[in-house]
Formats: structure tokens, sequence, C-alpha cells
């Protein structure tokens, strides 16, 4: 496996502070292990404190090789404007002026349209693309003050419709167009905005709720690069567009998904229905 200290110096953040959203699992932990492994001050945030407390613990350890350094786990719910404000000034004053920002906290849970309530599609809704705009929001000030850095981590389901996900493919649609905008806006100001949208991620909560063994067996063999991705792949993509190799880098998706937007979602539409019970018919 790729460690990202081997291709660039363990100092490359160090005195910066990164926030994660979501940060105290999966694939935005795998971010903010990768910054924090470049020395990086990182704050995570999550509904969880217990898991954010674990978390905090394995990336004082990632940066712990920068004297002075910091982590900060703060329980904050994303849909809940007043602790977004309160986990951002708790991290400018304990940790120093967010320069990177990036938006991680997601739900989902695969649900036939016509089977989904209002207030299920209204949850994933505000957890990610409500969310993504008070982290964005927040940091705002911050980020203008250091000429910082927003990543948003969408999904192929933001441009590939699939079944199952309406709710997803909606909130994640969102957020590209929220992070385009705020590219547009906030230029001025020294600020990027970029998307991450990762393929199918190993280990997942994700991929526990989207897939199952037989599913994987087939995506792995139908994706072009053939097989699943790593956290460390999103948080190198992560590392890259917040650095000064990415500084003209701005209103873009990257995609890390081994060329699974290039095959469409008609193999998953099938897997997922059989999970359902709904074959095709
Ligand atoms: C249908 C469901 C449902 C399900 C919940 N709901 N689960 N509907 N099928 N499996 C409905 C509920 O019935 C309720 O509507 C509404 O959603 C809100 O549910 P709550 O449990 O009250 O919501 P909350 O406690 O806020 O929890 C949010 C959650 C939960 C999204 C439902 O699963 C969660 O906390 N998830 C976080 C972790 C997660 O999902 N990780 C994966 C991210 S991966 P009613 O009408 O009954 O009130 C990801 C991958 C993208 O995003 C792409 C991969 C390729
Ligand atoms: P995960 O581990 O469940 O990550 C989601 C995180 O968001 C959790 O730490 C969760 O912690 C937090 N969260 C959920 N609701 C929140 C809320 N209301 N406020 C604050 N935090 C909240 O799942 P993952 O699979 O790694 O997904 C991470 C990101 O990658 C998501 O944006 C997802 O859409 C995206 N993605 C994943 C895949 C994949 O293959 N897994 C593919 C494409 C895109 P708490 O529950 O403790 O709050």
């Amino acid at each position: 496996m790729t460690i990202i200290q081997d291709f660039l110096p363990d100092t490359l953040f160090a005195g910066k502070t990164v926030f994660v959203t979501g940060g105290g699992s999966g694939i935005n932990l795998g971010v903010a292990r990768n910054f924090a492994a470049l020395g990086a001050n990182v704050a995570i945030c999550g509904r969880t404190q217990e898991k954010l407390d674990a978390a905090a613990g394995e990336l004082r350890e990632l940066n712990a090789h920068v004297a002075g350094s910091r982590v900060l786990p703060v329980a904050a719910d994303v849909r809940d404007y007043a602790a977004m404000e309160s986990a951002l000034a708790r991290t400018r004053d304990e940790v120093g002026a967010v320069d990177v920002m990036v938006a991680g906290a997601a739900g989902n849970f695969l649900c036939p349209a016509e089977q989904l309530s209002s207030n299920g599609f209204r949850t994933v809704v505000e957890i990610d693309l409500l969310g993504a705009f008070h982290a964005s929001r927040v940091a705002f000030e911050q980020l203008k003050s250091t000429r910082g850095v927003l990543i948003y981590i969408t999904a192929p389901q933001s441009f590939v419709p699939q079944a199952f996900q309406v709710h997803v493919g909606a909130a994640k649609a969102g957020i590209d167009m929220l992070m385009k905008n705020l590219a547009l806006e906030w230029g001025p100001h020294g600020i990027r905005a970029n998307g991450i949208s990762p393929g199918p991620i190993a280990g997942t909560e994700g991929m526990k709720r989207l897939s199952n063994e037989q599913a994987d067996q087939q995506a792995k063999a139908a994706i072009p690069l053939r097989g699943y991705g790593s956290v460390n792949d999103i948080g190198q993509a992560a590392v890259f567009l917040a650095s000064p190799l990415a500084t003209y880098i701005t209103g873009t998706v990257l995609s890390v998904d081994g060329g699974l937007s290039l095959i469409g979602s008609a193999l998953w539409n099938e897997q997922v229905r059989q999970m359902a019970g709904k074959p095709r018919g």
C-alpha cells in the first residue's frame, strides 16, 4: 500500500489546520490520516464522541513528529448550524484557523424511490447537501483569512443515476453544484473548491450498505482498473488538491473510481435489485 510520507515531505502541512466532517470513520478518517501523516493539525466532527476520540488517538500518533501539532475531536451534527459554528470557533481558538475544510459527512441506504418516505429523502439531503453548505458557510471567514481550500466528498451517483439511490444522487449532485458556485464566488478571496468522487472503497460502511459478496466480485471484474479502491486513494487525492501542486485547480470533480463511472450503473442496478429481493422482470 502507498504510504504518503514516502512520496511527500512529512511536514508539508505542518502549521496548517484541516477540518474533516464525518472524520471519525471510513474514507473521511483516511483523508484525515493522510493530512496528519504530513504534519497537519486535524479537527474532526461527527455525531459520536467515542468514535471521534478513538480516531483522534490514531491521528495524534500520525502527526506527533511535528512539535506542537494538535488533534481536536469535536461532536457536532452537520445539520445543526449552531453546532457547526461552535465546532469551527473551537477549532480556530484551540487549533488554528482552518486551511482545509473537507465536507465528507454522509448518510446512505438502499431504498426504492416508491418506498422512500419524505423524511428518508430529507434526511440524506440534509446530512449530505445541507451539511456541506453548513461546513462551507461556517468555515468561510477562516478560509478567507488563510486563502484556504474546500474539498467535498461526492460520489459517482451525482452524475450516473443508480437504482435505489434517488436520495443520494440528488444530494450528491447538489454538492457538485454547491462546490462550483462557491469556487466561482469565493475564488477572488483565494479560496479553491473541488470535489472528489470515490468509486467503491474497500472495507467502508458505504460499501457494506450498498453491496454484498456476490456484487463485490462482479463489480471488481467489471471496473476498468479491476478492483476496489482504498481509503488512502481518496486521502492522497485530497492531499493533492490541498497542496501547492494544485494551486490553479478549482471548480472540478476528481473521479477516483478506477474508471467505474465510465461503465454506467447497469451492473449495480441488477445487483441491488437482487439484494432487495426484486430481480428484474
Ligand atoms: C428506508 C430509511 C432507511 C432504510 C432510514 N430510513 N433508514 N428508509 N430504508 N434503510 C428513513 C427512516 O425510516 C426515517 O424516515 C428517515 O430515514 C430518518 O431516519 P433516522 O434513523 O431517524 O435518521 P438519522 O438517525 O438521522 O440517521 C441517518 C441515516 C443513518 C442516514 C438514516 O443510516 C445514518 O446515520 N447513516 C450514517 C452512516 C452512513 O450512512 N454511512 C454511509 C455513507 S456512504 P421516517 O419517514 O420513517 O421518519 C455513502 C456512499 C455513497 O454515502 C456512494 C457509494 C458508492
Ligand atoms: P462512513 O464511515 O459511515 O462515514 C460517514 C461519516 O459521517 C461517519 O463518520 C458518520 O459518523 C458521519 N456522519 C453521518 N451523519 C452525520 C451528521 N449528521 N453529522 C456529522 N457527521 C455525520 O462511510 P464511508 O463509506 O466512509 O463514506 C464517507 C464518504 O465517502 C461519504 O461522503 C460517502 O458518501 C462517500 N463515498 C463513499 C463511498 C464508499 O465506497 N464507501 C463511495 C463514494 C462516496 P457518525 O455516524 O458518528 O455521525
